[in-house]
């Protein structure tokens, strides 16, 4: 197994990318961590295609654990589902010296890293990503957080993982529309910071190509912009955001359901490139690559027809990225690289919204 070092302020950890982990876990977690009793916290779907298989590796390294799961969705990334997984937490009589388990996507993640967060006053976890959105993106970086009526991930904390476990056989039940949404990241991550992994991904066979070095790339790219800036302060974090400023509210345009957050970055990311070719000097031939190799995953590159434009723009003042009217909008000039930039206006905004 292939180990990325992640830094954080509690120190560095580990990022396993490999196959047939999931049969490895409870060594792994052995050799970091000198606890025996534990939470696996997962949703129903992921616990009921791959619970048994890690119970049955932790119990082999003499861990004590219980089940706790959740139905799956981003309606579970709530307070309540919060103190309810604490209270079969307590029920279970787990305490100070037990740790969680995180298997599942990035709402599992999200969750149950926050609950451990905050279980008596911060308990270390292990972060199982079942999901590519959750392998490149979501496991990495220390962010938890739960949803609020106000808003998506009001309330979190930064609490870095014991050691994350990626097992890339995982992905294999995952349905195409969710594998998809992944790559949405996976395309960012390349755009920002990688061009040869922008040409790997216009050649990337999903059936016969190696996730496991795919997945190890992306880690490590995430991995960099969150050591450079832990807590999202002096704008490199902010890098990550690329696509995410117009793709958040379009998410929100949709009500969170018409598309999944990779989907909405997908149309997020065809934007910043159409800001970033009048604004950034990105050329017109890059925009069109970017735009078919969204296409070739399937991926959404035009606004579908229930989504109303004025809806979208309406979202966008209450985005936390824009201050004073103007937005810290994150540009390209050049697959492989991003820059943050003050030189979008609203009108800017507005007149690519009305071409999605
Ligand atoms: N903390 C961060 O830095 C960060 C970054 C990006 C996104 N997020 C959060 O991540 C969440 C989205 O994560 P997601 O896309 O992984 O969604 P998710 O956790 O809801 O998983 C998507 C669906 O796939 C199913 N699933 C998961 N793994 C599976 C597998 N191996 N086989 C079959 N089905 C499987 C789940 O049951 C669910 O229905 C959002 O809440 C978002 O806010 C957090
Ligand atoms: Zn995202």
């Amino acid at each position: 197994v292939n180990a990325i070092t992640v830094s954080g302020s509690a120190g560095k950890y580990d990022v396993l990318v490999g196959s047939k982990l999931l049969d490895e876990i409870g060594n792994h977690i052995a050799t970091r961590l000198k606890l025996s009793r534990c939470a696996v916290i997962s949703d129903e779907k992921v616990a009921s295609l791959h619970a048994d298989r890690v119970l049955r590796n932790l119990a082999l390294s003499k861990f004590a654990a219980v089940t706790i799961t959740i139905p799956p969705g981003e309606k579970s990334k709530s307070l309540e589902q919060v103190g309810a997984i604490c209270a079969q937490m307590t029920a279970a009589g787990l305490d100070r010296s037990s740790f969680v388990v995180a298997l599942g996507g990035g709402v599992v993640g999200d969750l149950a890293g926050f609950v451990a967060a905050i279980y008596y006053r911060g308990i270390p976890y292990v972060q199982v990503p079942t999901t590519l959105l959750a392998q490149v993106d979501s496991s990495i970086g220390g962010k938890t957080a739960v949803n609020t009526a106000a808003g998506k991930n009001l309330i979190g904390a930064v609490h870095h993982p014991v050691v994350v476990i990626a097992d890339v056989d995982l992905l294999r039940t995952l349905p195409p529309r969710e594998l998809n949404q992944g790559f949405a990241e996976v395309i960012k991550h390349a755009i920002i910071r990688d061009p040869a992994l922008f040409d790997l991904l216009t050649n990337f066979d999903r059936d016969k190509g190696d996730f496991a070095s795919l997945v190890r790339r992306n880690v490590e790219i995430k991995a960099e912009f969150v050591a450079a800036d832990e807590r999202d302060e002096n704008g490199k974090r902010a890098l990550l955001n690329f696509g995410h400023t117009i793709g958040h509210a379009i998410e929100r345009a949709g009500d969170y359901r018409a598309l999944l957050h990779g989907e909405a970055v997908s149309l997020g990311i065809v934007a910043a490139c159409d800001v970033s070719v009048r604004k950034a000097g990105l050329s017109d031939s890059e925009r069109k690559k970017i735009v078919s190799l969204l296409k070739q995953i399937d991926l959404p590159t035009r606004l579908p027809s229930n989504i109303s434009r004025e809806k979208i723009l309406r979202a966008l003042p209450f985005d936390k990225k824009f201050e004073g009217g103007r937005v810290r909008f994150v540009v390209t000039s050049k697959i492989g690289s991003a820059r943050l930039t003050n030189d979008v206006a609203m009108e800017d905004i507005r007149a690519t919204v009305m071409q999605l």
